[in-house]
């Protein structure tokens, strides 16, 4: 067992991760239910200036689930624990939806590692009592299915906006494949490690680093109003909203999403430490 931060202990899950470029460590953390094969386009648009590292999540993609209980505070431990042994000290953090409750959380348990902070369609507030229960039932189903059906039921069709759904059919049928190809298992432990996540507001209004905010105007489970109450939650940061892009703006509008992160992390390169 390895205690890392604060609360409970958690067991070692070794992720596996793509890293490809060179230059300011960029770390981005897929949404759900996902792995690090949504980051393709930064992947291609964003390793020629830094060094971009996608993880995949606790059970999703290559990497293994583990046995301890569902948190998102262990997803973000298990962060923690790979930037460490790739000997970074510190690195730019960015998450989507799911990937940016780990960031927060990442925010209050292992503060240092940050030099600056990404969050992408997501929100620092807790599930709600309906939210919650939402998760639980979709968890039960998930474990008793034991196949991705609830999913391309009740969260595919949610993940991307209308003009996405409309005019990009290769990215919505990308998106279908992801999300088909996830383990069951792993969208159940996460859907429960989501339900018991922590209320983020203190941690970022504790945030030492710049932060970017981005939301698409079409994204309908993370909304504008979510990403305003962050960027302005936090002592130091932009919010930028992604026109026609739903809750997965970073694939759906690739282009703008690196134009922004490339720019806030040069920015950040920059800046005297
Ligand atoms: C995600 O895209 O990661 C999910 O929509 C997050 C959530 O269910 O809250």
């Amino acid at each position: 067992m390895t205690a890392e931060g604060e609360g409970h202990a958690t067991m070692t899950v070794q992720l596996y991760a793509r890293d490809i470029g060179a230059g300011t460590p960029l770390v981005l953390l897929h949404a759900f239910p996902l792995s690090s094969a949504m980051w393709l386009a930064q992947r291609e648009g964003l390793a020629g200036r830094f060094r971009v590292i996608t993880p995949d999540l606790r059970g999703f993609g290559g990497s293994v689930l583990g046995d301890d209980p569902p948190s998102v505070d262990a997803m973000a431990d298990d962060v923690a624990r790979m930037l460490n042994q790739l000997g970074l000290p510190r690195a730019v953090v960015g998450g989507l939806s799911m990937g940016g409750y780990v960031a927060m959380a990442l925010c209050r348990r292992h503060p240092d590692l940050l030099l600056g902070l990404v969050l992408a369609g997501t929100k620092a507030a807790a599930d709600t009592e309906t939210a919650r229960a939402t998760r639980i039932r979709q968890a039960e189903r998930l474990e008793g299915d034991g196949d991705v059906a609830a999913l391309i039921e009740e969260v595919l069709p949610n993940l991307v906006g209308p003009t996405t759904f409309r005019q990009r059919a290769l990215v919505y049928g990308r998106v279908r494949g992801l999300v088909q190809s996830a383990p069951a298992a792993a969208a159940a432990w996460a859907q429960r490690a989501m339900a018991g996540r922590d209320d983020s507001f203190g941690a970022l209004r504790e945030l030492r680093v710049p932060a970017l905010v981005m939301v698409g105007d079409e994204d309908v489970i993370a909304t504008e109003g979510d990403a305003r109450a962050m960027a302005e939650a936090m002592p130091n940061a932009e919010l930028m909203v992604i026109p026609r892009a739903g809750h997965l703006c970073a694939v759906e509008q690739p282009d703008l999403f690196n134009q922004a992160v490339a720019e806030f992390a040069t920015a950040l390169a920059r800046a005297p430490q």
